[in-house]
Formats: structure tokens, C-alpha cells, sequence
């Protein structure tokens, strides 16, 4: 592409709608980053089937994951914007990465730890186990500066990170070693109804996540029962209003308005009066990326078209990396 600094970033395919956590906490970010760095972001499909999937659901869910995040301004002229199963050189380049990780490093990843023990260690995949190392591949493919993320992936970049330096160390200099970039605001949204635990697919109750794909009354209801306290005060104090504090944080990242300002404006005022205004902001901001993701998913050639660009861009620096990577470790070039 040209002289900015590459980034790279990816979300698993695995729902059949993004939730708030992955709009506030990475694709803000992607949006806002794809001007200044020549932007990669990959739908992990691979990633995806380390847990059982249905595969028509995980069709489905592909292209719905591209569509929101076209809807929510990943722009494919600007970004590469691809499916991991369409650039084999990640794979390749996992293949690499696992005979260079420790067994005991892999087994202190924290989201195996709690993955596997929800499946039950007989029923979790080696590709569970592995999956790490593989979106260690998904990264150095592209020489990235910058990967935004949430909160949750600050332990895959440290891997990442030192995998890339061993391998340097080792072979030679190949990979940049790249930084997470986590924006401290939105690092990690809460689930609304446990709001201790960060908001995600896997909630044990569905009204504790607010869903990209929603429709206008369900977001209302989920936001207008979401879990507060007794105190009655309109707050930020993590420790001892989470449930406020988590809606306020929601308030504030998509209305731009300082939290400060928000506790000035509602104090004296009951928490449903909080839960109404967070309904309306959030509303506002994500009814029109769910319309236009209804949109795009109703052209499915062009929606595939462009997964097909992207994928032609990103297989440039992929293969070009892969390439130097197995001359490095020693692998004969096929005549
Ligand atoms: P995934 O699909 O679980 O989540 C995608 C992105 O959303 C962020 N996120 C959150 N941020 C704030 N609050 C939350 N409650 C919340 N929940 C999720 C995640 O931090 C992430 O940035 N392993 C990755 C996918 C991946 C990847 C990569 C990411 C594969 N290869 C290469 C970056 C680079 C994952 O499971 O994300």
C-alpha cells in the first residue's frame, strides 16, 4: 500500500450479531484508525470452529460479522477487510508459531483456561489449546505497529509479542513486534446483568448483552433491566456501583459527553431516568449500523466480492512474510 504504519485486527464469526462490547471496545477504534495506518481486519473463521459450530450458521454468521462491520464504517477501499479462510499463510505461519511455543506457555493463557473448563477438558479442542498461536500468525503476517483491542486480548499480545522476538532472536529479524493498542475508556464493557463480568457472546443471560443486531425495543428492555444497586446515586465508582458505572461509561463513550458532565446532569435523578437516556444514546448509535447491515446482508454477491478484494490485499503481505519466514527456517523453495 503505501509509507503509513500497517495495523491488523480481527473478531471471531461465532454470533449471529456483535454486541456492544466489540463495537466500544475495537471496532471504534478500527473506524477511527483505518485513516491514519494501512488498516488489515480479518473475520477469524478459523478461530471460530475451536468450539463445535454449525456450519450454515457459521456461513451466515461470516458474512453478517463483514456486513456490521462495513455498517459501523470499515471502509473496504481504504482497509483490507478479508475472511482468514481465504489467506492460507495463516495457517502456514500457525503451524510455524506452535513448533516454536512452549507447552507450558500455551497452557498459561487465561481465556483456554476458562474456555476449556466450561467445555470440560475432554471435550476441548488441541485448536482450542492453540488458539492463541494462530492469532499470533493472524498478526506478524502483517507487519502491524498497532493492534486495537479489548482488555481481554492484553495476554494473546504479550504471546504474540514474545513469540515474534523468539523467532527473531532465533532466525533473524522478520516480524515487527507489534503494540496492543487498548483504549483505557472503553477497554472493557460489562455485561448488564452481571456487572462484574465483561460483556460477551457466551453470557449466561441473554439480557446481559446489547447485541449490534437488535431491534430498537429489545435494546430498550435489556438497558431498562440491566442490574444497578440500592444507593440510588448516579455515580461512577467501580468497586461499589458497577452496574452505574457501566452505564455511565456506555453513555459517555457513544455520546461523547464527559462523565463528570453526566453526574452533574443527573444527580438527584432515579436510576430509571439514567437507564432511559443510555436507551436513547445507545439506540441512536447502533439502530442505523443494524439497518445497514440488514442492507448489505441482502446483496450477498457484492458482500462476497468484497471479501474477495480484500483477501487479494491481504495475501500480498501475508505470502510475502510466510515466504521469508519458511526460507528463514530452513524450508527449500519448490522449483
Ligand atoms: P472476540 O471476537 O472475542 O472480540 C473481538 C474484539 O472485541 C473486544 N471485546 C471487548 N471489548 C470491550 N469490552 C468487552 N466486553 C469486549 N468483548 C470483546 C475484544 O477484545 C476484541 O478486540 N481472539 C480474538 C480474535 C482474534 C484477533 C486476532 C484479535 C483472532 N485473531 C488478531 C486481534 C488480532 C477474539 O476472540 O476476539
Amino acid at each position: 500500500m503505501n509509507a503509513k504504519p500497517n495495523l491488523l485486527s480481527g473478531m471471531q464469526p461465532s454470533a449471529s450479531s456483535l454486541h456492544l462490547g466489540n463495537y466500544l471496545g475495537a471496532l471504534v477504534n478500527w473506524v477511527n484508525m483505518q485513516e491514519n495506518f494501512n488498516a488489515y481486519y480479518v473475520i477469524v473463521d478459523l478461530h471460530a470452529i475451536t468450539v463445535p459450530q454449525d456450519p450454515a450458521e457459521l456461513r451466515t454468521n461470516t458474512r453478517r460479522t463483514a456486513a456490521q462491520y462495513i455498517a459501523a464504517g470499515i471502509d473496504p477501499a481504504k482497509s483490507a477487510l478479508f475472511v482468514q479462510s481465504h489467506v492460507p499463510a495463516h495457517a502456514e505461519l500457525a503451524w510455524i508459531l506452535n513448533c516454536i511455543t512452549g507447552f507450558g506457555e500455551a497452557s498459561r493463557m487465561t481465556q483456554f483456561k476458562d474456555k476449556s473448563q466450561k467445555a470440560g477438558s475432554d471435550s476441548a479442542s488441541v485448536g482450542l489449546f492453540t488458539y492463541p498461536i494462530l492469532q499470533a500468525a493472524d498478526i506478524l503476517l502483517y507487519q502491524p505497529k498497532a493492534v486495537p483491542v479489548g482488555e481481554d486480548q492484553r495476554q494473546h499480545l504479550e504471546l504474540t509479542r514474545d513469540l515474534a522476538e523468539r523467532f527473531n532472536s532465533r532466525f533473524g529479524k522478520t516480524f515487527t513486534i507489534p503494540e496492543a493498542h487498548i483504549m483505557k475508556e472503553t477497554a472493557k464493557i460489562y455485561d448488564l446483568q452481571n456487572p462484574t463480568a465483561k460483556m460477551s457472546k457466551s453470557a449466561a443471560d441473554p439480557k446481559g448483552l446489547v447485541n449490534i443486531m437488535d431491534d430498537d425495543t429489545t435494546i430498550s428492555k435489556k438497558i431498562k433491566s440491566a442490574v444497578t444497586d440500592t444507593e440510588g446515586s448516579i455515580k461512577l465508582d467501580w468497586e461499589n456501583k458497577p452496574g452505574v458505572s457501566n452505564l455511565l461509561s456506555i453513555h459517555s463513550s457513544l455520546s461523547g459527553e464527559s462523565i463528570v458532565s453526566l453526574e452533574e446532569r443527573f444527580e438527584g435523578a432515579g436510576y430509571g431516568v439514567l437507564k432511559g437516556e443510555v436507551a436513547d444514546v445507545v439506540i441512536s448509535a447502533i439502530g442505523p449500523i443494524r439497518d445497514r447491515a440488514n442492507e448489505l446482508m441482502s446483496d450477498q454477491a457484492e458482500l462476497d466480492r468484497l471479501l474477495a478484494r480484500g483477501a487479494e490485499k491481504a495475501k500480498v503481505v501475508a505470502n510475502q512474510t510466510l515466504a521469508a519466514v519458511y526460507d528463514r527456517v530452513g524450508f527449500i523453495k519448490p522449483e
